[in-house]
């Protein structure tokens, strides 16, 4: 990155008004507390917490597992497909008043057929809640289906054939859940079957696993996004083959900090990424338990390294080239990203 690192004229307000696009966001870590407890209430479904306080005391994690034991457990509320509406809107509205224009937003179907949720409740409350944020605020977007990789690699393919016939109404496929131990490499049958329907791929590497996972989400998957890929750095030679093909990395700060992969943000390898070249991204992951949405990621890492307009703008760019918008839709977002440089940028130094 070519951006001067001199500190910044941005305020708070700059920030929100920066059009960026969220590219990592599973739609079952923007279920905030209170939504949990409704939603338990509506669907008459126990709770293993005594109240919204309790549940969010609980929000303190050693790893990626002891996240993901209550990242499931929480989403047992979720069941109709009004409930997925409600869900969905309800991050669409938030991430607006972030700046965010457009959202690609992640799914885990197997986390809710396999308690007798329809597939197709999950991906109709989604798609009405995407239709209603664009009448509302003009959000554009789509839903990426993510398979379990430490579920077995049958159901994940059964997950993604029984989707053929409406496989228009997704961007994509992705892989998430425990990372260690369930290299990509397992799943190259059911990404050839993802890209044999057109869709995107996109898969988790990186995040807690070693940069040899990134190798093969690249080369076995061919995924046209690396989710998260901060062990990436591990390797000197990844980072050029990332760099060189202009790999977008979707990094996640507040998540790693909040999973242990980084102590606290000053130590984020954020600044290392840009100055090697990488097209970073920066999203929220699972905004609900992590203490932020994508306008706080922004915030603290502006406030840290002391991020010029130049390189949030650069930013938000790499987010708009990265998605999977159409053409005119990445050109309209683009300009407004100049048109904001325009005015945040005009004090500074660079
Ligand atoms: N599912 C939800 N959040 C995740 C994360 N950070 N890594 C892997 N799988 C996830
Ligand atoms: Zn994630």
């Amino acid at each position: 990155m070519t951006e001067s690192t001199t500190a910044t004229a941005t305020g708070a307000a700059d920030l929100v008004t920066l059009p960026k696009a969220e590219l990592h966001l599973h739609i079952e870590g923007t279920l905030e507390p209170e939504l949990v407890f409704e939603l338990a209430r509506r669907n008459q479904v126990s709770l293993p917490f005594e109240s919204v306080e309790a549940l969010r005391a609980q929000h303190e994690f050693e790893d990626l597992q002891s996240f993901l034991n209550l990242y499931y457990d929480c989403m047992a509320v979720l069941q109709t497909r009004e409930d997925f509406e409600e869900l969905g809107l309800a991050y669409l509205r938030r991430a607006a008043r972030d700046g965010v224009r457009h959202a690609e937003i992640f799914f885990d179907p197997q986390a809710h057929t396999t308690r007798g949720v329809d597939i197709n409740d999950v991906i109709d409350g989604l798609l009405d809640a995407l239709r209603i944020a664009g009448e509302e605020s003009g959000m554009t977007g789509g839903l990426i289906l993510c398979v379990l990789r430490d579920s077995p690699v049958d159901e994940a393919l059964a997950t993604i054939e029984s989707i053929a016939d409406r496989a228009g109404d997704l961007v994509g496929v992705g892989l998430d859940s425990a990372e260690v131990g369930y290299p990509p490499s397992l799943f190259v049958t059911v990404f050839d079957r993802a890209r044999e329907l057109g869709l995107h791929v996109v898969a988790h590497a990186g995040e807690e696993g070693p940069a040899e996972y990134v190798w093969e989400a690249l080369d076995l998957l061919k995924v046209e996004r690396i989710d998260h890929g901060i062990r990436s750095l591990d390797d000197d030679l990844l980072v050029e083959r990332l760099r060189e093909s202009a790999m977008p990395l979707t990094v996640c700060p507040l998540s790693n900090i909040r999973l242990g992969a980084t102590t606290h943000m000053a130590a984020h390898p954020l600044p290392q990424m840009l100055e090697q070249g990488l097209v970073v991204t920066i999203n929220s992951d699972d905004p609900a338990y992590f203490g932020g949405y994508v306008g706080e990621n922004f915030a603290q890492l502006r406030d840290t390294f002391a991020l010029s307009a130049a390189q949030l703008a650069r930013l938000a760019q790499n987010s708009i080239t990265g998605s999977f918008a159409s053409a005119e839709r990445k050109q309209e977002l683009l300009d407004d990203v100049q048109a904001w440089l325009a005015t945040a940028g005009a004090g500074e130094d660079n």
